[in-house]
């Protein structure tokens, strides 16, 4: 008889949800259901690669699943082939295969929904009732056919006439393609943005326009609420780096996919260096995870050693047995920090010399031409601010590193919740070129960071703008990395 089938990750995410979730007395299959009806709150249709479960995954039967066979009012299979037969415009009472496929397909999205979009921090019926039911009654009009119209009517309102061309789903936006039959309203149009986020009540989220190459078309990005998001997560993550082995970058990183969905990814040691800023709870250290994770699965520890300075001791923890992190390479206090920023500053010129006797440039060339043996260093720090208040001297030896240890082979990412001129100034900020800005809380701090501003109005948790070392701003939403990842990252790294 047909069957539902899981994969390992499922059946652990199910385990979590019964351990953290509160739901201890639950049956497996109720959090199956769970799933679905969570999958089925998402406006694009589930991917082929759920169609196959693992071999160290479950089966479940339908019985369990929809109550097959079971009394009348337990008994949901007619009442899930209906939803679903809805979902996909297709007729499923007529194709049971297809109905079980579609099924299974639904189910383990939903699961890897919970596992990439709820934190086990967080209460469980709590996330579930925001993702179900926050929104529904603005999600008639956020519906993808239904939004052009009041889009239209709002626009009209600031003065400004045009039609829909074509809508795209992004993961958490909606670009709308507008044609504008009078290119002088593209000023009117840019002028008031605000006023249209306002109209479509965004609250402090905004409207960012999209250039494109059709003669009088711009696209809108309108975010959409976070019930109809597709997250990326862990799983995501490393499929992405296991299709981009081939690149030619030296230390990969993947924090995220861009506004339609496409996987992003940058050279670290191009970067050079890499401010993160952002509000709290703005996903500043999901991305930091997200960056080492991406590094730690390209990168063999003998290519590369990480430091990893947390002066608040919360996030970096979890790291202590990677194989990757230098010998006393976690540092949870500021003077202990500097410490650690003068021993690299000496190995920064130690390098220097081995650099300057076998006659290359930098590590790059002496790694192409095999005449250097050593590995890339990547120092990540958790809390500028707080390192900066302890020491004057903290701040010169960053800068100094910041200044020279680029050809070295040695790379900074220095994250912050305050992105101002006490913390990211002068020698600092203008060596630091390359930068992400998750949502700040002024114009003035996306200006800061980014020489612009947009990212007051970005829509939170991992939503960010990249300025990469002389490139343009693009938008991304990070890869959602929880504490489960990052233990099971170490665990596979561990010798
Ligand atoms: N890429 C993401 N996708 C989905 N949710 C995210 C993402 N990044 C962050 N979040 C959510 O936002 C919460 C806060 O993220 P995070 O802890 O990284 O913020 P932070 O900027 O480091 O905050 P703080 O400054 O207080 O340390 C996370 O617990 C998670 O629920
Ligand atoms: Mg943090």
């Amino acid at each position: 008889m047909a069957k539902v089938n899981t994969s390992l990750n499922d059946e652990r995410t199910i385990e979590l949800v019964q351990r953290k979730g509160l739901l201890a007395g639950r049956y497996k299959w109720q959090i199956l259901r769970l799933a679905l009806a969570r999958s089925l709150k998402m406006t694009t249709p589930p991917g082929e690669h759920y169609d196959f479960g693992t071999s160290d995954g479950k089966e479940y039967s339908l019985e369990q699943v929809c109550g097959e066979g079971k009394p009348d009012d337990e008994n949901f299979t007619d009442l899930y082939r209906l939803l679903i037969s809805n979902y996909h415009q297709q007729d499923l009472f007529a194709d049971e295969e297809m109905f079980i496929r579609l099924l299974q397909r639904h189910i383990r999205r939903g699961l890897d929904e919970f596992r990439t979009s709820w934190r086990e921090s967080h209460d469980f019926h709590e996330y579930l009732y925001q993702s179900l039911f926050s929104n529904l009654n603005t999600a008639k009009q956020q519906d993808r056919n239904a939004a052009p119209l009041p889009l239209l009517e709002m626009l009209e309102e600031i003065g400004v006439r045009g039609h829909i061309k074509e809508t795209i789903d992004g993961s958490r936006l909606t670009r709308f393609m507008l044609h504008l039959p009078d290119a002088n309203d593209l000023s009117k149009l840019k002028r008031n943005l605000d006023t249209l986020a306002f109209s479509l009540g965004l609250q402090e989220q905004g409207i960012f326009t999209h250039e494109t190459n059709q003669p009088k078309v711009i696209g809108l990005d309108v975010p959409r609420p976070a019930s109809s998001w597709h997250s990326q997560g862990f799983h995501e993550q490393s499929r992405w780096i296991e299709q981009g082995k081939s690149t030619t970058f030296l230390l990969p990183v993947y924090p995220g996919v861009d506004v339609l969905g496409k996987p992003y990814s940058f050279d670290l040691a191009k970067a050079p260096h890499l401010l993160v800023a952002g509000t709290t709870g703005s996903g500043k250290s999901v991305l930091l995870h997200a960056l080492i994770a991406s590094l730690v699965q390209s990168c063999t520890p003998a290519q590369l050693q990480i430091y990893l300075i947390d002066p608040k001791r919360v996030e970096f923890t979890a790291y202590k047995q990677l194989a990757h992190l230098a010998p006393e390479g976690l540092v949870t206090d500021a003077p202990a920090a500097l410490k650690l920023l003068k021993e690299l500053a000496g190995e920064m010129e130690r390098r220097e010399q081995v650099l300057a006797d076998a006659g290359v440039r930098d590590l790059e060339e002496g790694l192409t031409k095999q005449v250097i043996q050593l590995p890339f260093i990547v120092v990540f720090v958790e809390e500028l601010s707080a390192l900066l208040m302890e020491s004057q001297d903290t701040e010169t030896y960053l800068v100094r590193l910041a200044q020279k240890a680029r050809a070295t082979g040695i790379h900074l990412v220095l994250a912050t919740q305050r992105p101002d001129a006490d913390t990211f100034s002068g020698l600092l900020r203008s060596n630091v070129p390359s930068r992400i800005a998750l949502t700040v809380r002024t114009a003035a701090e996306s200006r800061i960071i980014l020489d612009e501003t947009g990212a007051e109005k970005l829509t939170g948790r991992g939503d960010m703008l990249i300025r990469l070392v002389g490139g343009n701003v693009l938008r991304l939403h990070g890869v959602n990395i929880n504490a489960d990842d990052i233990a099971q990252l170490v665990k596979m790294t561990r010798k």
